[in-house]
């Protein structure tokens, strides 16, 4: 069976090939499309193949498709592109027949207001339009998404947010990984939607104490509301529509959009997520 890894370049994509070697996949049978192969040289060096695959480009994405059985679609980090790019894979999914058809999103993208989630929901839409056999990863944040927290909080001692006491159930980028190699070699997940996320979902008090624990020294949340953060970004630096996406985004973990953690990840990799605390260690 022939595995195709979109944005395999990119850093959760790199762990799922790690996770699919792992597992025993053959590398020869993992397809790594990169849209600058350069960048996977290790990756072929390892004996994995490596392919041309450019979301904008439809003719590189049905070459990279040539033999494959199964595909995960890594969401691109092209935001505001991502439905036409994502659409080129599906069809190009759709055209090869793909018996299994796997897609990174985000937690319940189809009902949240997570200001993130619109692209994912018209992702998840086109996916089940085209009929494809898929399996719906709806990841939670990457604790990694707080390496620059910890960088600033640890020089400050202070995190800043607007999130009130919103909780995030946040994992490695590690255990998302494994979790869809899990499920791109292990049958029975067709039709399934999982919401994936840590074992534990934090506040961000307790994510001022895991950043004091690796830090070595205190470390307070100040809670901000969204207009004292807009403007304090702001005098950071940030311009307005960049500020008024990041309050945005806090808007939606104090509304719990990042609040679910049910096991889920935990279970289909068959082991706990990785703690909060641990996964800022590994940033530091
Ligand atoms: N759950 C979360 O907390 C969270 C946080 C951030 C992002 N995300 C989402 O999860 C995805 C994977 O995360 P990540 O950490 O691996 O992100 P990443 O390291 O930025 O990787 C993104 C990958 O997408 C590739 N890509 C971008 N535009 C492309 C195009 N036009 N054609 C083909 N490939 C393209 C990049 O290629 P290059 O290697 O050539 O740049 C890269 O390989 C992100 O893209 C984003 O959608 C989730």
């Amino acid at each position: 069976m022939s595995i195709l890894v979109t944005g395999a370049t990119g850093q959760l994509g790199r762990l799922v090939i790690d996770s699919l070697i792992s597992r025993g996949v053959a590398p020869q049978d993992i397809v790594a499309g990169a849209r600058d192969t350069a960048k996977a040289d290790d990756l072929a060096r390892r004996g994995v193949t490596v392919r041309e695959l450019d979301y904008t480009d439809p003719s590189t994405i049905a070459s990279a498709f040539e033999g494959v059985d199964a595909v995960l679609l890594i969401s691109s980090s092209e935001v505001g592109q991502r439905v036409a790019q994502h659409e080129a894979v599906i069809d190009a999914a759709a055209a090869r027949g793909v018996s299994k058809f796997v897609y990174t999103s985000a937690p319940k993208a189809t009902t949240t207001d997570l200001i993130l989630a619109a692209e994912h929901k018209a992702t998840e839409e086109a996916i089940a339009a085209a009929g494809l056999p898929a399996v719906i990863l709806r990841n939670n944040w990457y604790t990694e998404n707080y390496a620059s927290d910890l960088e600033r909080a640890g020089g400050t001692g202070v995190v800043a947010a607007s999130v009130g006491d919103g909780r995030v159930a946040s994992a490695s980028r590690a255990d998302y990984a494994d979790a869809a190699a899990a499920v791109l070699v292990t049958d029975g997940h067709i039709g399934q939607t999982y919401e994936l996320g840590g074992d534990v979902a934090w506040n961000y008090s307790e994510l001022a104490e895991a950043i004091a624990d690796v830090t070595g020294r205190p470390v307070v949340f100040h809670a901000l509301s969204p207009e004292e953060h807009a403007a304090q970004l702001m005098a950071a630096g940030l311009d307005a529509a960049t500020a008024d996406f990041v309050t945005a985004l806090d808007a939606g973990i104090r509304n719990g959009a990042l609040e679910q953690s049910d096991g889920t990840l935990s279970r289909l990799i068959g082991r706990p997520t990785t703690p909060l605390v641990e996964g800022l260690r590994a940033l530091a």
